[in-house]
């Protein structure tokens, strides 16, 4: 058997350095299993180290030179072309990503055409306002600014959106003239060369974009500690991101961070039962709970609470668990052992604290895939770790509450806040709400997740750095300003 046939037996996954798809130096792999199936090997990725890194933040930097002083328009026609090639392999890059991380197919798919979305969106983002005309205080004076890139950018992306994550910082970096180095989180290094592929394949120039996989400690690590790359947007953990933000800081790189949730609902007493029973289920469940705007605490008025739990608990007890490629099934299992693990310990401390588990299992049998079936808790309180710690999974916590005051200063009662909703047919009530909420995602009636492309995304409190993602705001994290004055001489 050849090198490249044993390559292609075992899905072999490489780095993409320079243009270029190359083995980690060291020559190491990790093995990535299907989460619904933990026999099934899905492919190899590269273990890469520090000098892997160093290569691609040295490709990176090269290509700076040119990519940067490429116009915004072209950029942007990349983008365009990265666009039509992802929606082409829609079906391959979903499946791949639902074989890797569990979701059902038709989450993943979704997120393809997320990202195709977003792409377009910052391919025409090439042709928008770049910087403005000021008056001086001397009218013979031309003042204006101009945006600039800021250099090698670091992108570091969890698995619980492979595609959507990646996207929506890679394609902002790019069109505003920035070049990449790409580290994935190692669960999805598959679906993440698969990106980098359909950006390849959309001829962007070498070293534009470059593809580094690895454990997070090590190439995480090297990348935002590397004095060439300038700044680092991250999606992840509180845990990571408060690690980062001292480790950039410290060199003076600019950071961006998108941490965790820990997101409400409250549901009045004349909220429409219906809407508010599907749109929290599906706020709670999807992504089998594995989503930092997984709605995960619900303050019911006690007028209404126990319809709503009636309607509820029918409404999780018939969702379909199950492998992701089924069409049939709704909950995939979630990604990892070490998921699966965290939850089952969150699910358990919760009934050791006091809290009563109306659905769900305490302690799941494992069949060869990290299953978990949805757990509601009610008589939690405000104190319980279960109340209080993001856990990312299919775990939903219910509050009875007297009234609307109740129900906002509770709500509040955390140290996330990025998304919230309220479920209300009363006007005066939505708008107080607004103003009330600690929370940078604010739903009336809606679900406390999703996001469109245009509408910056964020938390306040612990959930970010104080910044936002896409829409105009990813201009402001992923550029800088040049002001410059000119006095015409005769
Ligand atoms: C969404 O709710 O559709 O990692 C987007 C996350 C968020 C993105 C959520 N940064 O879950």
């Amino acid at each position: 058997m050849s090198k490249e046939e044993e390559k292609q037996l075992n899905n072999l996954i490489l780095n993409y350095i320079n243009g270029e798809w190359i083995p980690a130096k060291n020559g190491d792999v990790i093995e990535r299993v299907n989460p619904a199936n933990t026999n099934e090997v899905v492919g190899m990725i590269q273990s890469s180290q520090k000098e892997d890194v160093h290569l691609a933040v040295q490709a990176a930097k090269k290509a700076y030179k040119t990519w940067s002083r490429i116009s915004s328009v072209n950029r942007g026609q990349y983008l365009e072309k990265a666009a039509v090639l992802l929606e082409k392999r829609a079906d391959e890059i979903a499946g791949t990503a639902t074989k890797e991380m569990g979701k059902i197919f038709s989450e993943t798919k979704g997120e393809v055409i997320r990202g195709a979305a977003i792409l377009r969106y910052y391919a025409q983002e090439g042709m928008r306002q770049q910087g403005e005309v000021l008056p001086s205080a001397s009218n013979e004076k031309l003042l204006f600014t101009k945006r600039v890139p800021l250099g090698v950018v670091g992108v570091i992306s969890p698995w619980n959106f492979p595609i959507a994550i990646p996207i929506w910082k890679i394609a902002p970096a790019l069109v505003y003239g920035n070049t990449v180095v790409f580290k994935p989180a190692e669960e999805t290094g598959i679906t993440a060369a698969k990106i980098v592929e359909v950006f390849s394949e959309a001829g962007l120039p070498e070293g534009v974009l470059n593809l580094v996989n690895g454990n997070g400690p090590v190439v995480g690590n090297a990348l935002v500690e590397h004095h060439d790359v300038c700044a680092i947007t991250f999606t992840g953990s509180n845990g990571v991101g408060r690690e980062i933000a001292q480790k950039a800081a410290k060199r003076g790189a600019k950071y961006q961070l998108e941490l965790g949730g820990k997101n409400p609902a409250i549901v009045l007493e004349d909220a429409d039962l219906e809407l508010a029973t599907d749109l929290i289920v599906a706020g709670a469940m999807k992504q089998t709970g594995q989503r930092c705007t997984a709605t995960s605490r619900v303050y019911i008025h006690e007028q209404v609470y126990e319809p709503f739990k009636e309607r509820l608990l029918e409404k999780i007890h018939s969702l379909k668990i199950g492998e992701g490629m089924d069409p049939e099934v709704q909950m995939g299992p979630v990604a990892s052992k070490k998921q699966y693990e965290k939850i089952i310990s969150y699910i358990q401390k919760g009934i050791e604290e006091g809290a009563s588990l109306l659905i769900g299992e305490k302690d799941p049998t494992f069949h060869h895939g990290y299953y978990i079936k949805p757990a509601v808790f009610e008589n939690v309180t405000q104190d319980m770790t279960i109340a209080r710690e993001e856990i990312f999974g299919p775990v939903l916590c219910l509050f009875k509450v007297k009234n609307y005051e109740e129900a906002i200063q509770k709500a509040n009662d955390t140290n996330f806040g990025l998304s919230a909703a309220l479920f209300t047919r009363n006007l005066g009530r939505t708008f107080q709400f607004m103003d009330d909420i600690e929370a940078g995602l604010i739903q009336i009636n809606g679900e406390t997740g999703g996001a469109e492309p245009q509408a910056p995304f964020g938390g306040m409190k612990d959930s970010s750095s104080y910044s936002r993602e896409q829409g105009q705001a990813a201009k402001e994290f992923f550029t800088t300003f040049k002001t410059i004055t000119v006095l015409p001489v005769q």
